[in-house]
């Protein structure tokens, strides 16, 4: 929960750190408009606000929608998609395997030497590449071709440091995963997406970001339970153990993905800037939760609390910068980015 709403944190902070800097300038300079942009601030900041029992109050209010998602599927603002999937890795896994991630706009190839329980990830490298423009509008298979072009180049410079053992009839066996951060229909787990792949490959699963993110963090850890991406989107799955009685796994357990970006609650902590950045937007009154959080609107955020700054307190002199009246200027990229502009993290239960 506290991760949850660590992203209005960060854009709370952001003002906060912009309009000091601002303010402090002016002190200097012995301008007097700081203190109708400190009450502007202060306001902000409580509005923002998030104390125990605001979110005690989410908490449950996320507890009430993830167990009506679970007991009827549509029936709560959260997905709670079921994923088939009830196994993660545990730091047992022994040999060579290779890595798909594909996002919107590149995708990530990886090979990764893993030596079981002592030895952990014994090698790894990977490559980033970029999908031309024309491919992502043009057919799935043109695309795909692509990949597994890439795919292959990738592989043929596979050093011999990766070839330890793990063949069959003299042959090296490898295992490819894939991850993927966009939508795909999945109706059981190793059926997501069918793809024509090279031969000497075996498909080990097809699986998406948030669920990556989660299994990645159970390989070093087996109290991992839940995974949370705070990115452009955000979004979380995690382990449940009390299934419902349409879909059972042998062990009782299964990864159910929540797609968390369409929550909302009375209780989050939404200011005067969140309704009105809402009401202009394409999609006004959906992805309540996303809109707060998303690095996608954090930078709009903080131009709309500088804009008010600067039309309200004169923050930046008598007019207000024709920059900053243009929506989107600020881009954010997340709290904590990897390569992607995709920010991971992962909790234990
Ligand atoms: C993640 O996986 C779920 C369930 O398999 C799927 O329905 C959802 O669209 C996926 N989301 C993303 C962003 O890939
Ligand atoms: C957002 O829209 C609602 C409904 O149209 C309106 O009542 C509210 O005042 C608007 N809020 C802001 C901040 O623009």
């Amino acid at each position: 929960m506290t991760q949850m709403l660590l992203s209005t944190a960060v854009a709370c902070a952001t003002v906060a750190a912009v309009a000091a800097a601002v303010m402090v300038w002016q002190k200097f300079h012995k301008h007097s408009h700081c203190d109708q942009a400190l009450v502007l601030l202060y306001e902000f900041r409580h509005a923002c606000a998030t104390p125990l029992y605001v979110l005690r109050h989410i908490s449950e209010h996320v507890a009430l929608e993830m167990q009506a998602g679970l007991n009827q599927p549509g029936g709560s603002q959260l997905m709670m998609l079921p994923t088939f999937i009830e196994k993660l890795p545990n730091g047992c896994e022994k040999g060579l395997f290779y890595a798909l991630d594909l996002s919107g706009t590149n995708f990530r190839v990886l090979r990764c030497l893993l030596g079981g329980p002592n030895a952990r990830v014994i090698k790894q490298e990977y490559e980033v590449v970029a999908i031309p423009r024309a491919l992502l509008l043009g057919t799935s298979e043109e695309l795909f071709d692509f990949i597994a072009q890439r795919l292959i180049s990738f592989i043929k410079l596979e050093g011999p440091e990766f070839q330890r053992g793990h063949n069959w009839n003299g042959h090296q066996i490898r295992e490819l995963g894939l991850t993927i951060s966009f939508p795909i229909c999945q109706t059981s787990h190793n059926t997501g997406i069918l793809i024509k792949w090279t031969e000497g490959f075996k498909i080990a699963d097809g699986i998406n970001d948030t669920v990556g993110t989660m299994a990645g963090g159970h390989y070093w850890n087996d109290d991992v339970m839940v995974g949370v991406i705070l990115g452009t989107n955000t979004n979380a799955c995690y382990v449940e153990c009390n299934l419902p009685e349409d879909i059972q796994t042998k062990s009782g357990k299964m990864v159910i993905y929540m797609e968390w970006g369409r929550f909302w609650s009375s209780h989050l902590p939404r200011t005067y800037i969140d309704e009105q950045l809402d009401n202009e937007s394409v999609n006004p009154g959906d992805r309540g939760f996303e809109k707060m959080t998303g690095a996608m609107y954090l930078g709009e955020i903080v131009r709309r609390v500088l804009a008010r700054m600067a039309q309200e307190a004169n923050l930046f002199g008598d007019s207000v910068p024709t920059k900053l009246k243009q929506p989107f200027i600020l881009l954010s990229n997340g709290p904590s980015c990897q390569s992607g502009g995709l920010c991971t993290a992962s909790a234990t239960q």
